[in-house]
């Protein structure tokens, strides 16, 4: 899926110090050579994914389970997307049809397609006022509020270690940036801190999301509550690492022209950003092109999920919203997403034939740390756009380890640790109780440079 051409290719020059170094000499050395090789001149890629990562980000689709026997669907799905979110099989109706009995069988199907493509996972939702399970529509007060928690813990320990992202809360807010009425609401105003606080405990190595729709104007009182809402949590700690603008500009929205504030003002609270359920009415090239600049102009817009794949796949399909037709052809609205991934360049696929990128950094540091421990990093599996390293820490058994990686490098996911993010490229690590070996998973971005680490015991 990601692995286009392009991207394999630019890999190669930054994949360790040395090789940088002699790309640079090629680039002293003659001119020509510069144009053939330098990062930035790298032809244009042809898929969306790829067109996407070369900026160190995702393009997404929603996948349906019930399509994955369909091959028209799953070829185009596989070829074009590196981000999938389950578009139905994850809500809670999908996973607790009855109470505290789980059913992952759809959910997994989803996870599993994507993961043997090459692709990482969005899951979506834990807590929405919508798709609940019959049992859950019946319920008040401190039982719902207990059954809620319980929902989170299990689902999200089911996946534990799995998901790029969470939606923890979908749909919260009424028009007026009030909070909407609903059964989970009445349990108290705390509901969606709680909701937060239970899934960061549940599982610290998947970032955690609050996602709805008619947040994409800066000016719309929907979109301020909102963002008042993300302001206070991150003022007061309660744990949310990104804000998803569904960016349905379909049943009579369309794509404000500030989208781009909107979306650099939520990153600006120092939360990931990302256009989460994207379909434009009749699929408007303008449009379209628009909100993908607006994503491509904000460093922490981590990526774009059109909401299907082609426009029969719609649940808006009256309205011929998505980027291929129901005979899976691209539409012009494809081409003008395209390039502007690749930068408002051409489309033209790499000629040359790429390299694979050597899988991980060829030294391994170790570095002692401050107190009487130990970090020693080894590389681990890795992809076109990122890897996998592997930690084991030494010495003692009440260890904090700090690792850094080098910008625009970012840590994707955890596992086996308590994690808390500085900033983005920084991460604390704690025990979780699962031992002394954990890992993590690097997203590149072009610089393949080691993090550094730090190990310090109490
Ligand atoms: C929609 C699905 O696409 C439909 O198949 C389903 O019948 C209803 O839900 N906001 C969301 C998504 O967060 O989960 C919704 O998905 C669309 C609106």
């Amino acid at each position: 899926m990601a692995g286009s051409s392009s991207e394999l290719r630019k890999s190669r020059w930054w994949r360790s110090p040395a090789g940088r170094i002699l790309a640079g000499v090629v680039t002293v050395a003659t001119a020509s050579a510069v144009l053939v090789t330098a990062p930035g001149a790298d032809a244009a890629a042809s898929t969306l994914g790829a067109a996407a990562a070369q900026s160190g980000r995702y393009f997404g689709t929603a996948i349906a389970s019930g399509k994955l026997s369909n091959s028209a669907y799953t070829t185009i799905a596989a070829r074009e997307f590196n981000m999938v979110t389950p578009e139905n099989e994850m809500k809670p109706d999908a996973t607790e049809p009855n109470q505290n009995q789980f059913n992952f069988t759809a959910g997994d199907q989803v996870y599993n397609w994507a993961i043997s493509h090459g692709s990482q996972v969005r899951g979506h939702t834990l807590a929405w006022h919508s798709q609940q399970p019959g049992w859950m529509q019946s319920m008040s007060g401190t039982t719902l509020r207990n059954a809620m928690i319980n929902h989170i813990q299990k689902v999200m320990a089911h996946y534990q270690g799995k998901l790029a992202y969470w939606d923890v809360v979908n749909e919260a807010f009424n028009e007026d940036g009030s909070r909407r009425s609903s059964n989970l609401q009445s349990t108290g105003n705390d509901w969606i801190e709680v909701a937060f606080k239970t899934a960061r405990a549940a599982d610290p190595s998947t970032k955690l999301c609050y996602n709805d729709y008619n947040i994409d104007n800066w000016t719309y009182a929907k979109t301020q509550g909102v963002y008042n809402m993300v302001r206070d949590f991150k003022s007061r700690g309660v744990p949310i690492d990104c804000v998803g603008l569904q960016a349905h500009f379909t049943g009579g929205s369309s794509a404000p022209g500030n989208l781009q504030t909107t979306i650099s003002s939520f990153a600006a609270l120092g939360v990931d950003v990302a256009l989460t359920e994207v379909d434009v009415t009749n699929a408007s090239t303008s449009q379209y092109a628009a909100l993908t600049q607006a994503c491509v102009n904000v460093a922490r817009c981590v990526g774009i999920t059109v909401w299907g794949v082609r426009d029969s796949d719609s649940w808006r399909s009256g309205e011929s919203p998505l980027l291929f037709d129901g005979n899976g052809n691209k539409k012009a609205a494809y081409t003008s997403v395209l390039n502007v991934l690749n930068g408002g360049g051409t489309t033209t696929p790499p000629t040359t034939t790429p390299t694979n990128p050597t899988t991980t950094p060829t030294t391994t540091p170790t570095t002692p740390g401050g107190g009487s421990c130990t970090a020693t990093l080894s590389a681990g599996q890795s992809w076109s756009d990122r890897y996998n390293l592997s930690v084991s820490v030494s010495g003692s058994s009440t260890w904090t380890v700090t690792m850094t990686v080098p910008s625009p490098a970012k840590i994707i996911a955890t596992w086996n640790i308590s994690a808390t993010w500085p900033s983005s490229q920084v991460l604390v690590a704690k025990p979780n109780g699962s031992g002394n070996n954990w890992g993590v998973t690097v997203q590149h971005n072009g610089n393949r440079n080691w993090p550094t680490v730090s190990c310090s015991a109490s």
